[in-house]
């Protein structure tokens, strides 16, 4: 066992970082390789990896730019004294305000005696943003035209008001458009501290000695025409690459989320987008250890044509029989959105008596909307194909299965 963690991580490199999507696809999905070299470090599948990011320096240049601070100003910080530069990049999270430093304006433009002439926009206005998920319009609050305070006081009349504000600007936009500044000991009292980043590990390490692997799903997005977007994912795609430049990494070892022990047991596995990134970890696992369980996974993404990762691997998978079933939904693909969870609605059947013969069930990806479906499905097929009315089939997939049997096991984010 090693002692590396999220406050001692491993400082290694990056091997292999490219994009998994084909050409024309409005994604970025990564697959990330890390040496774990003389490390110790080692891992089972399901576990999730730790990964320390930095602020882009861009992003840290104009934030000292705008407040005219000295880059080189000693400051303390939680990991000890830096130079300014070296906090804002390594320690802090910068990339996107938070909710406390916006509270904090109203105090800011009393105490600063700020110019109440300074222009604003008076209306409401419409921002289109394009994420991993598609495109979506918000709506920012009207504001008084001519007063800060007021405009300020908007803003932070609601949760809705203020996640709305966050949601189109950073610490620089906010800055500029109030006038606001701050000393650096301010600003760091306000900024959250930089939190790591875990990702499932999409490898096992039986086929893979010495290295770590990742599926990471980059996040963009672009408003006031800056290109803006995920500090970490950012971070993997467009700083570090494979400069060769160190990482820090640790290891998040899970309790739960594990294959069965018995290597006979059939197992289904849910994992659309980034979601298939432990099962590719799985099937790797199983095919090292041989067994007689069968394999089934439930994949799926936008299109068939740009997103099918992993598709040499999980072809051989399947030519050599480790994989029993591979079911797609490609939800773009038709008129009609197909998601995995009407894949295994209209698989009921067999699925069920995969079920009723003890196989486990793997979920992993979106928690928000996916996980939450998918649920859904199981007790519905439940009721179908096991013959129960609604309460026993939830019953039996969130009481027996879930916590008892310990055979529905989750990974969602
Ligand atoms: C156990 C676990 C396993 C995980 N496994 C994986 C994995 O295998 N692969 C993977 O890719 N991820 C995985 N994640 C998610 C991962 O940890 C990060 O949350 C993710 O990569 C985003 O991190 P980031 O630093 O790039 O983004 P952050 O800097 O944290 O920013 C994300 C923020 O951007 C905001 N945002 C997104 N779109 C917009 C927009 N259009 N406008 C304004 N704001 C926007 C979001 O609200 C969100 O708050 C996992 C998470 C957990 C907890
Ligand atoms: N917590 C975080 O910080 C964080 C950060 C990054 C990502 N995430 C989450 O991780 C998820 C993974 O992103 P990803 O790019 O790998 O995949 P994704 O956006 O989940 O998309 C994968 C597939 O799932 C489909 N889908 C959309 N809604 C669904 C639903 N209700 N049920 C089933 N399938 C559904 C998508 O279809 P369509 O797109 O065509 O609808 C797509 O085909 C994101 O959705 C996001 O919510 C979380």
């Amino acid at each position: 066992m090693s002692d590396w963690s999220a406050k001692n991580p491993y400082m290694t490199t990056i091997t292999e970082n490219f994009i998994l999507n084909g050409k024309g696809s409005s994604k970025e999905t990564r697959h990330v390789v890390f040496a774990l070299e003389d490390s110790g470090l080692d891992y089972k599948v399901g576990d999730a990896l730790g990964v320390i990011p930095e602020n882009p320096p861009h992003i840290v240049d104009e934030l000292i730019e705008v407040q005219g601070w000295n880059p080189n100003h000693i400051v303390t910080t939680h990991n000890g004294d830096r130079e300014l530069r070296v906090a804002l990049k390594k320690d802090f999270e910068v990339h996107l305000a938070n909710k406390k430093f916006v509270a904090s304006l109203a105090q800011k433009i009393v105490s600063s005696g700020i110019d109440i002439s300074m222009s604003f926009v008076n209306r409401q206005r419409t921002v289109i943003t394009s994420g991993s998920s598609g495109s979506a319009q918000l709506l920012l609050p009207s504001v008084p035209s001519d007063d800060p305070a007021s405009k300020i006081e908007a803003i932070n009349s609601t949760t809705e008001t203020i996640e709305n504000y966050l949601w189109t600007r950073d610490y620089i936009d906010i800055m500029r458009e109030f006038n606001v500044k701050y000393s650096p000991e301010e600003f760091l009292d306000l900024a959250d501290r930089l939190k790591p980043r875990l990702y499932s590990i999409a490898s096992s390490h039986d086929a893979h000695p010495g290295f770590v692997e990742l599926t990471v799903g980059i996040v963009r997005f672009e408003y006031n025409n800056r290109p803006r977007g995920g500090l970490c994912t950012q971070f993997l795609a467009d700083e570090i690459g494979t400069t060769g430049e160190p990482i820090g990494i640790f290891m998040s070892p899970t309790k739960s989320f594990i294959l069965p022990e018995n290597k006979d047991i059939d197992i289904i596995m849910v994992g659309p987008g980034t979601g298939i990134a432990p099962f590719r970890a799985f099937m790797e696992q199983r095919v090292h250890d041989g067994g007689g369980g069968r394999n089934w996974l439930f994949f799926g993404d936008q299109s068939e044509k740009t997103e099918y990762y992993y598709k040499d691997t999980i072809e051989s998978w399947l030519d050599e029989g480790h994989l029993y079933q591979f079911t797609t939904a490609w939800s773009r693909d038709q008129v009609e959105k197909i998601y995995v969870q009407h894949r295994m609605k209209e698989h009921g059947k067999e699925l069920w008596n995969w079920i009723d013969n003890g196989a486990y069930f793997y979920v992993c990806g979106d928690k928000s909307r996916m996980a939450k479906d998918v649920h859904r499905a199981l007790i519905e097929i439940a009721m179908e194909h096991g013959g129960m009315n609604e309460t026993d089939a939830t019953d039996f997939i969130e009481k027996t299965m879930m916590r008892e049997q310990k055979r529905y096991l989750r990974d969602v984010y």
